[in-house]
């Protein structure tokens, strides 16, 4: 009974406090991303009222350009993060190169700008207008550099050594889904208190799923391996429980947590135009797939896994394959073979 009624804020600060050595800045950076999220998530409900009344686009009473939601996103996160003061570098989806953040409070003992946060501001963005679920999804990396302001080495560091990501999903309700490295853990926002709310502590992905998301319209420029991986989920064959149902909205955020609670497979492979696949390394692909390992799934990029990818680029792309630990297997060993 009493996990029903906890919130973000006290989970967080109950998992920091299990590391001895822990400050506290961690829970405090989570709760500005948080904070954040739930802004966010108010203009997101917002925007069909928006179109219906002509505001995006034009101006608005202070006579200022009315953002898109991305850019509006964006921003929010970018400022709260550079208010709380605990990063030295920012890396956005949504900017060409990260933004290098001073130490805010250089005479303090205790507090220093120590972490790196990579975010996918507004995941899904072109389903907005369809009120179809979309998402922000975010990364934190813990400063290689000692001081002063982050360095690119800072923020190109493989996906094994994040120490938190999540993604907040803006949908039927708005559901914040994050990992500190102790498990999955989910939270719904109860928008009459303003707060996060546990849901699900500890989520398990199961290991095997009869579900297999992906854009199948791509299926002309994928390698031969590709189709026949999923021309082989379609076959009638009970003692591998296929044929496989197929469920993808372009949302990745939507079609991950869909496939993290029920089990599944989603890919964007690479094919004859996109050799490197679609989605972004670091903003989508790491911190998706730290929460997939997390709840005991599977991530690769075909070939090796996802999170020992050594980046060479902010805005790299990867090809993905994520989900359900014996799907992703098996995708592997069609795409090997
Ligand atoms: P974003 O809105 O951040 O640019 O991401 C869109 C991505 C992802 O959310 C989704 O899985 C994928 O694009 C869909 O791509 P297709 O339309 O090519 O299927
Ligand atoms: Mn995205
Ligand atoms: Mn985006």
């Amino acid at each position: 009974m009493d996990s029903k009624f906890k919130t973000l804020y006290r989970h967080i600060i109950e998992e920091e406090r299990k590391i001895p050595s822990a400050s506290g800045q961690l829970s405090d950076l989570l709760a500005d991303i948080a904070l954040a999220c739930k802004l966010i998530s108010l203009e997101v409900n917002r925007a069909g009222l928006a179109d219906i009344l002509g505001l995006a686009g034009k101006e608005n009473v202070q006579g200022e350009e009315v953002k898109k939601l991305d850019v509006y996103a964006n921003d929010l996160l970018t400022n709260t993060m550079k208010v709380g003061g605990h990063i030295c570098a920012i890396c956005s989806e949504e900017e060409e190169t990260f933004i290098p953040l001073d130490d805010k409070f250089k005479d303090s003992e205790t507090i220093s700008n120590k972490y790196i946060v990579h975010f996918d501001p507004l995941d899904g963005s072109s389903n907005i207008d369809a009120n179809i679920s979309i998402g922000t999804i975010f990364s934190i990396y813990k400063r290689i550099s000692k001081t002063g302001v982050g360095t690119l080495e800072d923020c190109l560091q493989k996906g094994s050594e994040q120490i938190a990501a999540g993604y907040c999903i803006y949908g039927s309700s708005t559901i914040l889904v994050y990992t500190a490295g102790n498990g999955v853990h989910g939270f719904t926002l109860d928008p009459t208190a303003g707060e996060f709310i546990l849901f699900h502590e500890n989520i398990k992905i199961p290991k095997k799923s009869k579900t297999y998301s992906v854009n199948e319209g791509n299926y002309c420029k994928w390698s031969g391996k590709m189709k026949k991986y999923i021309d082989s989920l379609k076959v009638d064959d009970k003692s591998t429980g296929k044929p496989y149902s197929s469920r993808y909205v372009g949302s990745l955020v939507a079609d991950f947590h869909r496939n993290l609670l029920y089990g599944g497979i989603f890919m964007y492979p690479s094919d004859n135009k996109n050799l490197n696949g679609k989605l972004r390394l670091m903003y989508e692909a790491n911190p998706l797939s730290f929460i997939v390992e997390q709840a005991g799934g599977r991530s690769s990029d075909g070939n090796s896994r996802i999170l020992d990818i050594k980046p060479e680029s902010l805005h790299q792309r990867v090809p993905l394959f994520i989900g359900s630990e014996k799907d992703v297997e098996e995708a592997e060993k069609f795409l090997n073979s």
